[in-house]
């Protein structure tokens, strides 16, 4: 075991020292913190890959089109630079997304990463979606995202959102009994308020919540954080650069040119009036990362790092250059100034 000896680590970490050397500028040994997700026995890096933007085109939640090879080096690239977990799910893509992430799989020559999938948000065959937590839906699901994962078992299996609500129960009794078939390793949820977990709770502990969390979205801070804490659930916030908006590289003019079929266009967060303002974040974050030679991306995900009861943080990137500018938020942590100035910028702009 050792002790992190960089000052600015918040927290003592358990490091896992990466001896290789990586080429060009990224010349550079990363040492990565290690955190057990809830009840589990998973050991997480500080980061995993989010496979949402991969998915590619050409359906309701898109990013606009996407090349797949670009998409492979990306993840090949995270899990070379210490990333040891991929969060995908079936809808991504309607079924591309976990496809992509089996190729990079196969052609990874390394220890395999933990591979995490969702499930109840389903297609028809013209690509509109619909929601179901039927056990027999479910089942069909957890066969089709096996089959395009390539696996015998998936790591995480999540519910992806609580939707039909009554189908609650039923839905997570089907997770709990594929568990037990050894089809599926642990079991989570994702978009559960505290009301919806308590529900699931009663059937079978829950190992994980994945809810949205970042500067601009802190609702789960009041309630579902501290229940999660308290009823020992990991946490793995979902889009903590709020979609590519703290990234630095988002302005209104790329915003003006999005793809028409990028979801970001219709969000109130990338458009005024809350974009200058959210620009006038980004230039904060800009200015201390600044000080420590990171991205203001890697500022934005470890500001979602400094609550004890987040486990680690779920990041998009799509291509090796973006998931290169990402990784040093495996190590990077924010100073106790630090998160005060982000802190007092959002009270004050009435974030
Ligand atoms: N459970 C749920 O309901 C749910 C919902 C949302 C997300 N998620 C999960 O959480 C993951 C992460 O969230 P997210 O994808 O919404 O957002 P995010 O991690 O906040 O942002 C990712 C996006 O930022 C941009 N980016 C990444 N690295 C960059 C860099 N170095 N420089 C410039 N731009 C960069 C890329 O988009 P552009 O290049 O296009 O700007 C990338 O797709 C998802 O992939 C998914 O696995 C789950």
């Amino acid at each position: 075991m050792y002790v992190c000896p960089r000052p600015h680590h918040a927290v003592h970490c358990f490091l896992r020292p990466r001896s290789r050397i990586y080429g060009g500028d990224m010349a550079t040994t990363i040492s990565t913190a290690l955190k057990t997700l809830g009840n589990s026995d998973l050991q997480l890096t500080s980061i995993g890959f989010g496979a949402w933007a991969i998915g590619g085109g050409n359906w309701e939640f898109a990013w606009g089109p996407q090349d797949d090879d670009e998409s492979v080096g990306a993840i090949q690239r995270a899990l070379e630079l210490g990333v040891n977990w991929i969060d995908t799910a079936a809808i991504y893509g309607l079924g591309h997304s976990e496809e992509v992430v089996a190729k990079a799989l196969k052609g990874w020559s390394g220890a395999r990463p933990l591979v995490f999938t969702k499930c109840s948000m389903r297609w028809h065959e013209h690509r509109s979606i619909y929601r179901s937590m039927k056990a027999a839906s479910l089942r069909e699901e957890l066969e089709g995202s096996l089959r395009r994962l390539g696996l015998e078992q998936i790591d995480l299996y999540q519910v992806h959102w609580p939707n039909p609500e009554t189908e609650i129960e039923e839905g997570w009794e089907a997770l709990a009994k594929f568990k037990e078939e050894g089809k599926i390793r642990w079991i989570g949820v994702s978009n559960f308020n505290v009301e919806q977990m308590k529900r699931a709770q009663k059937i079978a502990p829950i190992t994980s919540l994945q809810p949205p969390y970042s500067m601009l979205r802190r609702a789960i801070e009041a309630e579902i954080l501290p229940f999660a804490q308290q009823n020992g659930i990991g946490v793995i916030n979902y889009s903590p650069m709020v979609s590519g908006l703290l990234t630095g590289k988002m302005t209104a003019e790329r915003i003006a040119v999005l793809p028409a079929d990028d979801w970001r266009r219709r969000s109130v967060e990338f458009n005024e009036p809350r974009l200058s303002r959210n620009m006038r974040l980004v230039d904060l974050l800009r200015e201390i990362g600044r000080g420590h030679g990171v991205e203001p991306g890697v500022v934005a995900v470890a500001w979602t790092l400094r609550k004890p009861a987040v486990t680690a943080a779920i990041v998009g990137g799509r291509s090796a250059r973006q998931v290169e500018g990402l990784v040093p938020a495996l190590s990077f942590r924010l100073s106790q100034d630090e998160y005060g100035q982000i802190n007092a910028f959002l009270a004050e702009n009435g974030a």
